[in-house]
């Protein structure tokens, strides 16, 4: 980036509200909280960004099993994800954060009008933006978007026990899980806040079924086969097999995944960040581990009060 433009940018950020959150600063632009390294890129996605009728973009709040949905979206979409040579899979040599890239963590990071000609459709994508702030071209083309998101008691577990991983390797002390409570209540952590991002998609997504998948954590456990036959149908490629389906949801657990070799010692070239951190329990109510009643009645309301009349609830 040029330096006028460097210099601009600070002065933007320096007068946007700030928050500390893990550590480090949280700065809210146009109603969502952002970490500065990913709020030049996420402008520069936002404005710059031309979607194709035929991309499909994954979109989430942190921590809500975006993984998960990285691994299985690359491998509805590519014809070697259902042969049954598992050798040629794409996920034993790629954590999935290299199987679709996201757009300010990465296509966005370096340069704001990126050449992304040379990519073969159909282009994938992720984003954390919140629906408000998606690219134009997103909204109004014909590309499809899958949105994934999760009960947010364990969505907050999930983040707290991700951020301290990720902050005690640069050796920054753990913030104190009751601290990080009252921040994510107020909807300060990165992306957030959490409820805001959930309902944007929401309210799209009962709009323009045929555009959003919204999907949820939570039914993907308990029925990974049909949730995953149903995205297969949402992006235009039904399988004819159960054993594909078989194959895919197999491919992409958890269990396997968190055993590869590149998941287990890979380290994220973007974030810095250990890939084996992207995969911990993965279980649906962890909150019970962590929560006091209190914390319990206070989030449930929160949620209550958010989402009320909305159709929505966890
Ligand atoms: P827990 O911390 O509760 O275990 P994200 O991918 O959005 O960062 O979300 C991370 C959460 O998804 C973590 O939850 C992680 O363990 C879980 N996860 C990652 N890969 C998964 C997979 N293949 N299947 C199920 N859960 C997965």
């Amino acid at each position: 980036m040029e330096s006028s433009s460097v210099d601009k940018l600070s002065a933007l950020i320096n007068e946007l509200p700030k928050q500390p959150w893990y550590g480090a600063d949280l700065y809210n632009w146009k109603g969502f909280w952002y970490r500065p390294h990913h709020l030049s890129s996420t402008m520069a996605a936002s404005s710059n960004f031309q979607a194709k009728d035929d991309d499909v973009i994954l979109t989430s709040s942190m921590k809500t099993g975006t993984t998960w949905m990285k691994a299985i979206i690359p491998t509805i979409m590519n014809p070697v994800g259902r042969t049954d040579d598992d050798s040629v899979d794409p996920l034993l040599k790629h954590h999935p954060n290299e199987l679709i890239p996201s757009l300010e963590i990465q296509v966005y990071s370096v340069n704001p009008h990126p050449d992304l000609s040379n990519m073969v459709s159909p282009r994938l994508f992720r984003t954390h933006m919140a629906y408000p702030l998606l690219p134009e071209s997103i909204k109004t083309s014909g590309c499809k978007i899958v949105y994934i998101t999760r009960d947010p008691k364990d969505t907050f577990v999930s983040t707290c026990h991700f951020m301290n991983s990720v902050i005690a390797a640069r050796g920054v002390e753990p913030w104190p899980m009751s601290e990080a409570f009252e921040s994510f209540c107020k909807g300060v952590h990165t992306f957030g806040p959490f409820h805001d991002h959930v309902l944007g998609y929401w309210k799209e997504s009962l709009k323009r079924p045929e555009k959003i998948c919204f999907m949820r954590y939570e039914d993907m456990k308990k029925d990974p086969k049909g949730e995953v036959k149903k995205l297969a149908c949402f992006l235009g490629r039904p399988f004819e097999k159960d054993q594909e389906v078989e194959k895919v949801v197999w491919r992409c657990s958890l269990e396997r995944l968190k055993n590869l070799e590149m998941n287990q010692h890979g380290v994220d070239p973007w974030l810095g960040i250990d890939y084996k951190h992207y995969f911990r329990r993965g279980i649906v109510g962890d909150w019970k581990n962590h929560f006091t009643d209190e914390m319990k009645e206070k989030l449930n309301q929160i949620t209550a009060m958010k989402f009320e009349g909305s159709g929505l609830d966890f």
